[in-house]
């Protein structure tokens, strides 16, 4: 049994009250509890965390490598278009991620376009809603089991 570590950035305890019209009616703890569900019967065990601080999120890829995660899920939210730490703390730890994001940043604003996370990721999924993190679950135990 292994464990996945399913990180959200800034404003994503927000899910199911902020733009709903972009990022859907569901909340984070639904989405949460889906993919636990999903995992969980795939015999691996699943981590949430959410935070709106930069450091906090590095510090939470620190711990994953003491407590030997094998897999992180991430959508870094706003900090996918800035963060070069938040990059360096995935490297560092060298524990495989799969990057996701409910819209479809490349559709949206210039500033949306790039990401610090793609070029590293093993897989990317956006513009997928909440099913994303369903399908990322899927491919990260799919992976794992390999
Ligand atoms: C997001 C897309 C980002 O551009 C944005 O800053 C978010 C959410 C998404 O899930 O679609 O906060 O990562």
């Amino acid at each position: 049994m292994a464990t996945i570590l399913l990180i959200n950035g800034p404003n994503l305890n927000l899910l199911g009250i902020r733009e709903t019209s972009i990022y859907g009616n569901l909340s984070l703890a639904n989405i949460e509890s889906q993919v636990a569900g999903f995992v969980e019967a795939s015999g691996h065990e699943l981590d949430c965390f959410q935070s709106n601080h930069e450091g906090d999120i590095i510090d939470r890829i620190h711990l994953a490598l003491e407590q030997g995660i094998a897999y992180i899920i991430i959508n870094p939210a706003g900090f996918t278009h800035t963060s070069v730490a938040i990059r360096d703390a995935v490297l560092a730890v060298n524990i495989p991620f799969i990057e996701v994001h409910l819209s479809e940043p490349k559709s949206r604003e210039p500033f949306r376009h790039y990401s610090y996370f793609s070029d590293i990721a093993q897989e990317v999924i956006s513009g997928e809603g909440p099913d994303g993190y369903l399908k990322a679950a899927a491919s990260a135990v799919k992976r794992l089991n390999h």
